[in-house]
């Protein structure tokens, strides 16, 4: 079978491609053809080294992906040939907390990820794709997807009627925006550019901030919540921009620590968030009865995820390539 494997810490240009033998199914193992898969900015720090518990080499990149079962081990009781599974991004994290023995197992970069032709799984670790969503959809739902559900309602407790800020446009934002809105919340979304804005708008966002021309963003946000400011901020953008993001917390806010976009060494005051009372914590994607609840709550909500551009399988470096320049509004998947 063809695979992709980052096999150093040179980033995206060193990914190569190669043929392997087709891996088949011990007990309790499923193997899937994968028919498409996503990319997260993660996705480019794995590639290019150095990532928290993400430096296994080599290892098959991206975490995130859709198939089908081909084959079932002995003794696997979930799944049959043909149906249509999605694996979850922290392969041993099934549900309860996290723990460092867990997170170790990440696809695409603590173990194997699946920009292959085929995976082999444990059983425990896919989660059913609902009917209506495509394999390129469910393809964009395991890192990004569950990371905003777990931020908004198993950590945050989002209420509706409460605001929520959203950092850009990329792959977590969007998603957070549209779960946001099913939940009845109030959404308020910032980005570099005023056409992705317009396309924001256009996903149900209320209220949209250029960050380029009001660079002091959080005083936008502070008038247009009457200087109340927002009781959520799915941050990130991380030291960056994490200031002016406990600048725009409401009293009692949470501020949903995700990622790092913008700035990695940059200082900041965390007084503010004593005074006000803010809540900040870290978000690490989900485990898979997270993953569950996500995909339940976008099928009864009808969120289609927002896939900017698709690529082929041979076209891959080309996919990581158009993605690393962040010209995407959510998602960009690779379909086999
Ligand atoms: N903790 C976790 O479990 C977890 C899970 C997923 C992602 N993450 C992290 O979350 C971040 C986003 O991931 P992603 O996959 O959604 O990324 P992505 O799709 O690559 O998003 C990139 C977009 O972010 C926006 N952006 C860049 N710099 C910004 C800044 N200074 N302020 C506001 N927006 C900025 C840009 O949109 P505009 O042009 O619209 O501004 C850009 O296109 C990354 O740091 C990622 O590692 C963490």
């Amino acid at each position: 079978m063809q695979t992709y494997l980052i096999e150093s810490d040179q980033g995206i240009d060193a990914i190569e491609r190669r043929e392997t033998a087709e891996p088949e199914p011990g007990p309790f193992e499923v193997k899937v053809r994968i028919r498409a898969a996503s990319l997260n900015y993660r996705d480019l720090g794995v590639a290019a080294g150095g990532y928290l518990r993400n430096d296994t080499r080599p290892v098959v990149p991206l975490s995130d992906g859709a198939g089908e079962v081909v084959a079932v081990g002995p003794g696997v009781t979930r799944w049959k040939e043909n149906d249509r599974v999605s694996p979850i991004f922290v392969r041993d994290w099934i549900d309860g907390p996290a723990s460092d023995a867990k997170l170790k197992s990440s696809l695409g970069g603590g173990v194997d990820g699946v920009l292959c032709e085929y995976r082999v799984l444990p059983e425990q670790s896919l989660v059913a794709i609902p009917d209506g969503m495509s394999f390129a959809q469910a393809a964009t739902v395991p890192c990004a997807a569950v990371t905003a559900w777990h931020a908004l309602f198993e950590s945050g407790e989002l209420q509706a009627g409460q605001t929520v800020l959203l950092l850009g446009t990329g792959g977590v934002s969007v998603f957070a925006l549209q779960l946001a809105k099913a939940a009845g919340a109030r959404t308020i979304i910032t980005s570099s550019s005023d056409q992705k804005l317009e396309q924001a708008q256009s996903l149900g966002a209320d209220q949209l901030v250029n960050y380029k021309a009001h660079p002091d963003w959080h005083k936008e946000v502070r008038r247009l919540t009457a200087g109340e400011g927002v009781d959520h901020v799915v941050e990130v953008g991380g030291p960056g921009t994490l200031e002016r993001s406990i600048k725009s917390a409401a009293v009692a806010g949470k501020i949903h620590l995700i990622g790092v976009l913008d700035s990695p060494a940059a200082k900041i005051s965390p007084m503010l968030s004593v005074f006000n009372l803010l809540t900040i914590r870290g978000i690490y994607v989900g485990s898979r009865t997270m993953h569950e609840k996500t995909l339940a709550a976008m099928d009864a909500n009808a969120i289609e995820p927002v896939i900017d551009r698709s690529f082929s399988f041979d076209q891959a470096l080309e996919a990581y390539r158009y993605f690393a320049q962040q010209k995407h509004v959510g998602k960009v998947v690779i379909e086999f």
